[in-house]
């Protein structure tokens, strides 16, 4: 096997092809060629092929701790960035690898911004199986999630929140890398997600952060270990970045909440921000409050994540977290008319209940199938740049460990048309399990990784 040519001299000029050659051969690239690819893939002066073949390379070769923070510096400075220091408070946000019916954002965002602490928040589109905050967002008609820095800012200091997209200013090169994995296969990498997270978050100058690493049958990692590795990674990253950084593991091994689609994750949101505390959302509002906890503790607006807690608990029996969303969604240019009859506004063009095909227990949902189900209902795309549908998606009636009889609707799906719902149905159908006897219940928060802890994992996994 050849091996790739190396540069013997730092000004030595570089060449894409010669660091693809570099990292399929199992080698280290250095700062300065991580640098030129990602100013490559900012700038597009790196064909797409080209990255796609960097990519795969990285995901099969895996990267180093070293090569994971350049790229994570680097994709940090591939474009502007945001100083929130005018807006005169502790700057927060909260990251989640990505799930299926994740839609804490809505809900943990104006939940910290109502306890007053700010929240610039630089989100992704539908990635793989998972569902993407700006798609979702972008379902209530008028929300604009391209914003220039400048109102990215204003809208902030008028609401304290802001959720947005990557631009070919902000964070482009995530923007590219981003929808580039999405097509090639190449998003379940921790150093790849470990970069475009932490690009993101690192380029909105926050002063903390909250990581949410999902793990079980719906996360891009999901045997626990790898999520911990992830985990402390991004942690030990973050931290040397200079932003105070805590990451929860919660389980994926079922859907957040009962809805995951595009307006109907709103619409369970707008239910919960109302004050409401259905049981079938349970989860969704047990695990927004624990990490809105953590927001507004690390935000020095609670002594402890428990007050935190409550505080976040408060916002929500008050209204004020529902009043923040709104203003923010109305700043933004969307339409906040249709959170007063969130039903009347949900038109799918198709729907169909899917009932229990035998009695017994939810033993098991294959929660990665589920999210391709929801994707194949129009809710996602299967093409970069392709519209989705707002209304698609799927209300799931029935939850692991749920005693369910033969008959007894599980689900609902709602599809663009009518041709469309066949393929979702039968995925749904593969992807969960009924059995005699009840699974292992699964706690919704595992481990919880702070900096010295983040650091000795990974003193111990290098070792
Ligand atoms: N969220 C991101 O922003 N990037 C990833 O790679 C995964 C989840």
């Amino acid at each position: 096997m050849s091996t790739a040519h190396t540069p013997d001299t730092q000004d030595a000029p570089l060449h894409t092809i010669d660091l693809i050659r570099k990292k399929r051969d199992g080698h280290t690239l250095d700062a300065r060629e991580i640098a030129f690819l990602v100013s490559g893939a900012a700038a597009g002066s790196i064909p797409l092929e080209q990255l796609s073949a960097w990519l795969m390379a990285a995901w099969l070769r895996g990267l180093s701790l070293e090569e994971i923070r350049a790229l994570t510096l680097a994709m940090r400075d591939s474009g502007d960035k945001f100083d929130p220091s005018r807006l005169g408070k502790t700057a927060v946000d909260k990251h989640s690898t990505g799930g299926v019916g994740d839609k804490t954002s809505f809900l943990v965002a104006p939940m910290a911004a109502a306890c007053g602490v700010a929240v610039p928040m630089i989100s992704g589109r539908a990635l793989g199986h998972t569902g993407g905050t700006l798609d979702k967002l972008e379902s209530i008609p008028g929300y604009r999630t391209a914003l220039s820095l400048a109102e990215f800012e204003t809208v902030l200091a008028h609401c304290g929140v802001s959720i947005v997209s990557q631009t070919p200013s902000l964070v482009p090169a995530d923007r590219v890398l981003y929808a580039l994995r999405d097509r090639t296969g190449t998003v379940e990498s921790p150093g790849l997600i470990c970069a475009s997270i932490l690009s993101k978050k690192l380029a909105a100058g926050l002063d903390a952060l909250v990581l949410d690493v999902k793990t079980g049958s719906g996360a891009f990692l999901s045997k626990r270990e790898d999520a911990e590795y992830l985990a402390a990674l991004m942690v030990s990253t973050a931290e040397a970045a200079g932003t105070r950084t805590v990451a929860l593991l919660t389980d994926m091994g079922q859907p957040l909440g009962r809805a995951a689609g595009n307006w109907i994750e709103i619409m369970e949101c707008l239910e919960l921000l109302h004050g409401k505390t259905p049981a079938e959302s349970e989860d969704l509002r047990e695990l927004s409050l624990t990490l809105a906890g953590w927001m507004i503790f690390l935000g020095g607006k609670a002594e402890s994540e428990t007050k935190g807690r409550q505080l976040a608990e408060a916002t929500l029996e008050d209204g004020s977290a529902l009043a923040v969303f709104t203003k923010m969604v109305e700043a933004q240019g969307g339409d906040s008319g249709i959170f007063s009859d969130p039903q009347a506004f949900h038109k799918p063009g198709a729907s169909k209940v899917v009932n229990a095909w035998e009695t017994g227990f939810i033993a098991e949902m294959d929660t990665t199938e589920l999210g391709w189900a929801v994707q194949r209902t129009g809710a996602g795309r299967e093409k970069a740049g392709e519209p989705v549908d707002a209304h698609a998606g799927i209300v799931f009636h029935a939850r692991c460990e749920d005693f369910v009889k033969k008959g007894q609707p599980m689900a609902t799906i709602f599809a663009t048309t009518e041709a469309q719902l066949a393929e979702p149905i039968s995925l749904l159908r593969k992807a969960i399990t009924i059995a005699e006897e009840p699974p292992q219940p699964v706690p919704l928060v595992g481990r919880i990784f702070t900096r010295e802890k983040a650091e000795a994992f990974l003193r111990d996994a290098v070792r």
